[in-house]
């Protein structure tokens, strides 16, 4: 068969399309199981890192398409100018502008260790809930880190109106307020990663909650990440959509509640789960072979801890087949939704096995369930 260039032209547009947009779920095949994530869409399956890389494209533009939205560019004009630097508190601020005509601007607050470094830094996006008390933050400086907060509604709001200066600069992207504070992370790290007194190749994010689950899509989508630290990140984050508890929050509440946060479209796999072309361990695999901790409560029963102990098991098989099994770390603890000192406990000491070869006495291959796994898929042999 020969193609003229109209045809071509025609294949081309259809091919584009059918990329852009996610397959309504009545279209979809029904897959019950954790789906196997070194299966390329094509039906091939990834034998050789060349081949995950390629997967992982392929699953970071289904994750977007579907769940998250697509996020704005990166603007590449991040500018920062200081807006104090305070050698006896150790405490700088800078205004980061950037976007269309420098309109989307955030703060970003540094309290930083004694010493001149260049310091690990652990971004934290919840500045909005207030900073982490005192106590904490000098363990985190006096451990060496540097503890990095900005408040991810300067990117948009929790609840509410549609028409925030993100979605308005970027009006041709759909994206919900979870891709817009990952992106708000994203632009923290292009200022990070310009000052001499960071160390640009141990930078650790972490929020708590829905904040959780931006951490988890920021350090998902950007390779600068070292360390990603979702904690209490349920529904949108580390949960698993396939396997859900009668008190769990599931696709069906988070869409109904919180109607901006996810991909307009998403809610259609309420009560669909089983349609999804991912689930939420394919996010978590995205981070991989960079470091990954995943913190949570055992009696946190809307983020579903039962959900993220299959998530880390489907994530650690493609940490496996990347040779770093050590680089996904899960931490439960007992107790509620929130992100305490134990929790801070557990992340500072697995960013000290993996930026300092500390190793973590924390137990962080917790086996608390004896459920079973919902997949029977292993990582291939590497070639
Ligand atoms: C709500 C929401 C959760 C979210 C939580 C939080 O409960 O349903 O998905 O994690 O708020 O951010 O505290």
């Amino acid at each position: 068969m020969t193609f003229t260039g109209p045809t071509i032209l025609i294949l081309i547009l259809l091919l584009s399309v059918s990329t852009i947009h996610a397959e309504p779920v009545d279209q979809r095949t029904s897959n019950a199981g954790l789906p196997d994530p070194f299966m390329f869409s094509d039906g091939t399956r990834v034998s050789s890192k060349n081949d995950w890389t390629r997967r992982r494209a392929e699953l970071q533009d289904l994750i977007l398409r579907y769940e998250y939205g697509q996020m704005p560019p990166a603007p590449g004009n991040t500018q920062s100018v200081e807006l104090q630097r305070n050698a006896r508190d150790h405490h700088n601020q800078y205004k980061i502008t950037c976007g269309p005509d420098q309109k989307i601007s955030l703060v970003l607050d540094l309290l930083l260790p004694e010493g001149k470094g260049p310091f690990p830094v652990i971004l934290r996006g919840d500045l909005c809930w207030g900073s982490v008390p005192d106590d904490l933050i000098k363990q985190i400086t006096g451990r060496g880190y540097i503890l990095a907060q900005f408040n991810r509604l300067e990117m948009a709001p929790d609840l509410g109106s549609e028409t925030t200066l993100l979605r308005a600069a970027y009006p041709e992207k759909q994206f919900g307020a979870i891709a817009a504070w990952a992106w708000g992370f994203h632009r923290c790290v292009d200022v990070l990663t310009t000052l001499d007194f960071v160390d640009k190749t141990k930078i650790a994010i972490t929020g708590h909650s829905r904040g959780g689950k931006a951490a988890l899509l920021a350090g998902a989508t950007d390779e600068r990440i070292a360390l990603t630290v979702p904690n209490g990140s349920g529904t949108g984050g580390a949960d698993c959509y396939r396997v859900q508890g009668r008190q769990s929050e599931g696709i069906a509440r988070i869409t109904k509640n919180f109607p901006l946060w996810l991909a307009p479209d998403f809610k259609q796999f309420a009560g669909n789960e089983d349609r999804l072309p991912f689930d939420q361990h394919d996010v978590l695999a995205l981070c991989a072979p960079r470091a990954l901790l995943m913190t949570d409560a055992l009696d946190d029963q809307y983020a579903n801890p039962h959900g993220s102990f299959q998530t880390f098991h489907g994530a650690r098989e493609v940490y496996k087949f990347l040779g770093v099994p050590d680089k996904i770390a899960l931490h439960y603890r007992d107790g509620k939704h929130a992100q305490n000192e134990v929790d801070w406990k557990a992340l500072l000491d697995y960013a000290d096995q993996v930026f300092a070869g500390k190793p973590s006495q924390q137990n962080l291959n917790p086996k608390p369930f004896d459920d079973q796994l919902l997949f029977k898929w292993t990582a291939p042999e590497s070639k």
